[in-house]
């Protein structure tokens, strides 16, 4: 069954634009369980801009359902797995300079040190999903670090203009999604999802989970705001 990884991220955005203590990821976390998120999935980035350490460690304490730690494969965020311990972490590219993940790993660069790590991980219980385009080499690479997952990057599906180059993105994808089965490894998929463009992605057959958060936190936004407003005209007349 096709499962669905909420990515909380974009509510630490918004609380670290302040620097305050709203609104708390954990609070989050916990009404996308509520509704019936079957993970919960936070990325604690090298320059911390969203989600902090502390989070990560409240999360492991309360979410109910799959905790998915996405980080680079850096000796300190290995170490902070092995402490942590999620239910599995996503290794993902990190630039400094970007606004978001841009790009998959390249496996075929670092193919010993990767393989390690997933050693590492994996050896401590801590099942690995390697973050990486729909293209045989790379799948096969990651089939190799023993790693038990992929995710396949969806971005250039959801940036793709037009229906017949979305068309082939989709194509692109369920190629690798099969190529993948084929070779042992469960598959999760995700990056720039909507809900305009969801629905094919989770088509594809044996895809497993779908990381989604830009797009659901862009909408509690809004689906939220005249509930607020109405709450601040009471808090204002002191009748909340
Ligand atoms: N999966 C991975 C590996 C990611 O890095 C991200 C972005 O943090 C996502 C999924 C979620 O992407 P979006 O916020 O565009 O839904």
């Amino acid at each position: 069954m096709l499962t669905l990884g909420v990515n909380i991220d974009h509510t630490a955005t918004i609380r670290q634009a302040r620097r305050t203590v709203e609104p708390d990821p954990i609070a989050a976390a916990v009404l996308a369980e509520l509704a019936g998120a079957d993970g919960i999935t936070v990325h604690l980035r090298e320059d911390r801009r969203h989600i902090q350490d502390r989070d990560v460690g409240l999360l492991r304490q309360t979410v109910r359902t799959h905790l998915n730690l996405e980080m680079a494969p850096t000796a300190e965020m290995v170490a902070i797995a092995l402490e942590v311990k999620p239910d599995y972490v996503t290794l993902v590219p990190e630039r400094r300079e970007e606004v978001t993940t841009e790009g998959g790993l390249n496996l075929l660069a670092d193919r010993d040190r990767y393989a390690q790590i997933v050693d590492r991980l994996q050896s401590e219980g801590i099942p690995v999903s390697w973050f990486i385009d729909s293209d045989r080499a790379q799948i096969e690479a990651a089939a190799q670090t023993q790693a038990q997952f992929i995710e396949l990057h969806t971005g250039k599906y959801a940036d793709a203009e037009g229906e017949i180059s979305r068309a082939q993105e989709l194509k692109i994808l369920a190629e690798g999604c099969e190529i993948a089965l084929s070779l042992g490894l469960r598959v999760n998929a995700g990056h720039g999802l909507t809900y305009w463009n969801v629905y094919p992605v989770g088509c594809i057959p044996g895809m497993e989970e779908l990381n989604i958060g830009h797009t659901i936190v862009s909408r509690a936004v809004l689906v939220g705001m005249e509930r607020a407003v109405r709450e601040m005209k009471l808090a204002m007349r002191g009748e909340l």
